[in-house]
């Protein structure tokens, strides 16, 4: 890995009209990660990268935002838009002390890989002084071309400026530029605003940067890597992406997925070696799954730890805090919240469980509810070890029950329960011998009206 030093403008100031949305575009999300974040994540893994955020005005949500997913990342705001150059130099007090590299990137162009940046900095490392991702466009409308002589790149022509032949180039600008840390600031402060937008381009960086006798080249990518979002349509289509590439990782790095394109994965979602996930299943935000577990069809899993070779769903539901040790079972339309599960315990049928612990062993009954809510606070259940709980059970917290202790079924309990001890919270049976056998008689005379 490069020992360059590193410094990265994300630009994120786009309001994103076409999102019709209340909330700055780059907040949109893909894999449950906002789009900055994806961007952020591309450079954060560079030891000591120096981070600029370059924001519209009042947008006071993504800059807590970014402050949550970069935390040494500065934002910038840039007052007017009035163009690409103009944004980068928000984040001229960056500029000022610069780093060995410069890497400018858009924070709506989330699928950009690991790969492709890592190719910008080794041509800024081989003595280019300016480098652009490029990629071969389907389609080049409303790209900048990128106007090439061997490997030279001699321009950067925006759509509205280029001439028929640039125009069918269709080798073109993903936005993503490298520059040497040096000449940076010089460089994006000559350029000028003299083009039919009236903008300020950062693409012109090249043209310029040729005049001035600088080494100026392009490096590809994918069009899939750079794929820009405008709209939630295409929002769908870089999820549509990623979700490919999650599954994708997680089939080559040894997960079974019985019907990939039915499973969905939050951008950390962590699978271990021999897990099988059934169809229909969705990974919400932090979820991890240990080896040789099975998630079975229909389950929706969020926050939580799935202990190795543990048995979850079908129709499972795990919600935040939901801790499950090795070998545990957790069956049909469970939900469990806030909560740890130790090693070989079940919780297979129709139950709630949280803000709760269930120890090593324990079984707990089809039914069984923690009732872990007042209206106004939220309190625990503690079961111990090798407990059974029985069916239809209903354990109003904070309540404990001991290592090895039993529970009726059907039993409101509110009190706590010893070890080893019995519980049994329900009234009485009585049993009234024949009396079934008059009560019909009585019922059927009130119907016809006979005695
Ligand atoms: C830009 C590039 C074009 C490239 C294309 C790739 C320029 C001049 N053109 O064109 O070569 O092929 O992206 O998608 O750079 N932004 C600001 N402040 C501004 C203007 C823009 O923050 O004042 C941000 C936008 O939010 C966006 C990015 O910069 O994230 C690009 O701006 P946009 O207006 O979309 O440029 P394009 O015309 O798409
Ligand atoms: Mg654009």
């Amino acid at each position: 890995m490069s020992t360059r030093s590193l410094q990265a403008i994300v630009l994120a100031a786009g309001l994103g009209t076409r999102m019709r949305s209340a909330a700055p575009k780059v907040m949109h999300e893909i894999g449950n990660l906002p789009m900055v974040g994806h961007v952020l994540k591309r450079i954060q893994h560079y030891q000591g990268a120096e981070i600029g955020v370059v924001v519209g005005p009042q947008m006071p949500d993504l800059v807590k935002l970014v402050a949550r997913l970069a935390p040494g990342a500065q934002c910038h705001e840039q007052v007017e838009r009035l163009g690409t150059a103009h944004a980068v130099l928000a984040a001229r007090s960056l500029l000022e002390t610069p780093k060995d590299d410069l890497l400018v990137l858009f924070a709506d162009t989330p699928l950009v890989t690991d790969a492709a940046v890592a190719r910008v900095r080794e041509a800024l490392a081989a003595g280019a002084d300016v480098v652009v991702l490029g990629f071969e466009a389907a389609n080049p409308f409303g790209y900048g071309r990128l106007v090439m002589r061997g490997d030279t790149l001699l321009a950067i022509r925006e759509e509205k400026e280029a001439s028929e032949a640039e125009r069918a180039i269709t080798f073109c600008n993903s936005g993503i530029m490298g520059f040497r840390g040096a000449i940076a600031l010089e460089l994006i402060s000559a350029i000028g605003n003299a083009n039919a937008k009236g903008e300020y381009y950062l693409t012109d960086a090249a043209e310029l940067a040729n005049a001035r006798g600088l080494k100026v080249s392009a490096v590809s990518a994918s069009e899939d890597e750079v794929r820009g979002v405008n709209n939630r349509a295409q929002l769908a289509e870089c999820e549509a992406i990623f979700q490919s590439r999650m599954r994708q990782e997680a089939m080559l790095s040894g997960v079974t997925l019985q019907a990939p394109e039915t499973v969905f994965f939050s951008h950390d979602t962590v699978l271990g070696v021999d897990v099988t996930v059934e169809p229909n299943v969705v990974f919400g935000p932090g979820v991890t799954v240990e080896a040789g577990a099975r998630i079975r069809a229909f389950s929706h899993l969020e926050g939580a730890h799935v202990g190795a070779g543990s048995l979850i769903g079908p129709y499972a539901r795990l919600r935040p805090g939901a801790q499950l040790a090795a070998d545990t079972h957790v069956g049909n339309f469970v939900e469990i919240k806030n909560a740890t599960i130790g090693a070989g315990a079940k919780v297979n049928h129709l139950t709630y469980i949280g803000d709760a612990s269930i120890g090593a062993r324990s079984n707990i009954g089809a039914g069984t509810i923690t009732c872990n809510y007042d209206g106004y606070g939220k309190y625990r259940t503690d079961i111990g070890e090798g407990c059974f709980i029985g069916s239809n059970s209903t354990l109003v917290a904070p309540i404990r029950i001991g290592d090895g202790a039993y529970v009726a079924a059907g039993s409101t309990l509110t009190e706590p329960v010893p070890e080893d001890a019995l519980a049994i919270g329900r009234a009485h049976q009585s049993v009234k011998p024949e009396r079934a056998r008059d009560l019909r008689a009585r019922f059927a005379a009130r119907k016809t009206g006979k005695p």
